[in-house]
């Protein structure tokens, strides 16, 4: 089967989260299962692009209104990642360092996906699989169904990936001129609530939906961000498939970013060595249980919990916290501040540094993870790969991969994100650390956990396998 992902990031040529992470990951492991699968994304000017080579094999024009852009679609030269990725070059609209919050993404996303089609649209052999990840792609399952010009497309079983339903890539209706020539009786399917709505059109239009783990799935049939009511229609054709780490990129005994390497064997001396690294460089207190937090510091990672979390704790009990992420400035601004008051037992880094998170994952006694919304959440799962005792709110895919020590499981759980019930579950993960005997067991126990893509890719291969036999 050939599989192409289409996507806005991919570890590790462009990444913001998780969604990097994932099309980074699953097609290595699709094409372990003896599939072709690829990946195409934007050709962004930034830090990975300046240290790989590209070939162009093909271009074209895309059509965005009054303007006319030529595209070239650039192969990623002898590529270490174990599949071929593609990019989408456009000058001065997509070749830009970063990925999101532009004032014309609506352009940026519409030119990426017509050139794509454009350009599978002149090759003699396509894909058999179009796997659309989030908003940015919503629109192909729909243009390869109903726009004029992509009818030899439309056999092509399409799926669509829904990462996170807060980001719907709404889009006005002046700008429906941007879109090719469509069936113009079909165009209820790109309308959500008087917009053009490219996240509920791929609910819409896409032959299967998949959410990143079973219970958002649920919740999403509650809670969609005024999308409840299509996913509940859409129900028989959505279906939740967890997520899974790439073990070889995140391999405690082979991660060339830790200070030391280790094995479920070596673990007590490794994570001693990575987390002394880390107190002297943040100036914490070794002997103390190191609780950290890695994300973007946005309200659906319970972030601006995070001050108020970090006054409470320290005033009661002798441990350290360190943070590591970015965004809402004033979140940044009060972690900041907080600094000189907790000096010696907090500290943060703000800004987005892969190698420290590595760092921090290997290092940390407990990971922090009072998340509002959660799709999936992959750190938890990094955490639990580098023997970090994970600390989460029961949401989303939280739920599915967390089990609270009290009900025979491995990390705390609580339900509200509220800052006394992450107070109260770091107070029960320092009386853990107090037992260091059951502490180290479970650090083993946690290890041995495997969340590889293994057996996720392998779902995903069977939902194909499933939709082409239906064709
Ligand atoms: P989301 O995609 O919602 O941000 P995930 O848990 O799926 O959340 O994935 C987040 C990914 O981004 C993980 O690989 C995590 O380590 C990484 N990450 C988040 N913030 C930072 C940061 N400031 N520096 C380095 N890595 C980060
Ligand atoms: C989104 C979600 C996150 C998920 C990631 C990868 O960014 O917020 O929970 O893990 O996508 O699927």
């Amino acid at each position: 089967m050939h599989i192409l992902h289409i996507s806005f990031e991919c570890y590790p040529i462009a990444k913001v989260g998780g969604l990097a992470d994932v099309v980074g990951a699953l097609p290595k492991y699709q094409q372990k299962l003896d599939h072709k699968s690829s990946v195409i994304l934007p050709y962004y000017e930034n830090k990975f692009r300046q240290s790989a080579e590209f070939k162009e094999i093909g271009n074209g024009n895309v059509q965005i209104g009054d303007t006319t852009y030529q595209f070239s679609i650039l192969q990623l030269d002898k590529p270490d990642v174990g599949f071929d990725i593609y990019t989408v070059y456009i000058e001065g609209l997509l070749d830009r360092e970063e990925v999101y919050n532009h004032f014309d993404d609506t352009e940026r996303f519409l030119a990426f996906q017509l050139s794509v089609l454009n350009w599978l649209n002149v090759q003699e052999e396509v894909p058999d699989i179009i796997h659309c990840h989030d908003h940015h792609t919503g629109l192909i399952p729909f243009l390869i169904s109903h726009a004029s010009p992509y009818t030899r497309l439309k056999d092509i079983v399409t799926i669509f990936t829904i990462h996170n339903a807060q980001y719907q890539g709404h889009i006005s209706y002046d700008k429906l001129h941007y879109l090719p020539d469509f069936d113009k009786s079909k165009i209820g399917l790109i309308d959500w609530d008087n917009q053009i709505n490219p996240l509920a059109t791929g609910i819409k239009c896409a032959w299967q939906v998949t959410t990143v783990s079973p219970n958002y799935m649920q919740e999403l049939q509650k809670n969609a961000n005024g999308l409840e009511s299509l996913l509940s229609h859409e129900q028989k054709k959505c279906i939740g498939v967890l997520n899974g780490i790439d073990v070889e990129t995140w391999d405690p005994d082979s991660d060339s970013m830790l200070i030391k390497n280790y094995t479920e064997t070596s673990y007590i001396s490794g994570k001693k060595e990575n987390k002394k690294w880390l107190c002297e460089e943040f100036d914490l207190n070794p002997d103390l249980p190191l609780f950290s937090f890695i994300g973007r510091l946005v309200g659906e990672k319970g972030a601006d919990l995070l001050p108020e979390i970090i006054g409470e704790t320290l005033d009661r009990y002798e441990v350290n916290i360190l943070i590591l992420g970015s965004g809402d400035p004033r979140v940044e601004h009060e972690l900041e501040i907080l600094k000189e008051k907790y000096k010696g037992k907090y500290n943060t880094y703000i800004g987005y540094n892969e190698e420290l998170s590595h760092k921090i994952y290997a290092g940390s006694d407990f990971l922090l993870m009072p998340s509002r919304v959660e799709p999936c959440g992959l750190n938890q799962m990094y955490a639990l790969r580098y023997g970090t005792i994970p600390i989460v709110r029961r949401t989303g895919g939280l739920k599915d991969t967390v089990i609270d020590i009290g009900d025979n499981g491995f990390g705390f759980c609580h339900d509200n994100a509220m800052v006394w019930d992450v107070c109260y579950s770091i107070k029960r993960a320092t009386d853990l650390y107090d037992d260091q005997k059951r502490f180290k067991g479970i650090q083993k126990q946690i290890m041995k956990i495997d969340h590889s893509w293994a057996s996720s890719a392998k779902q995903y291969i069977n939902i194909y396998s499933t939709l082409i036999t239906q064709k």
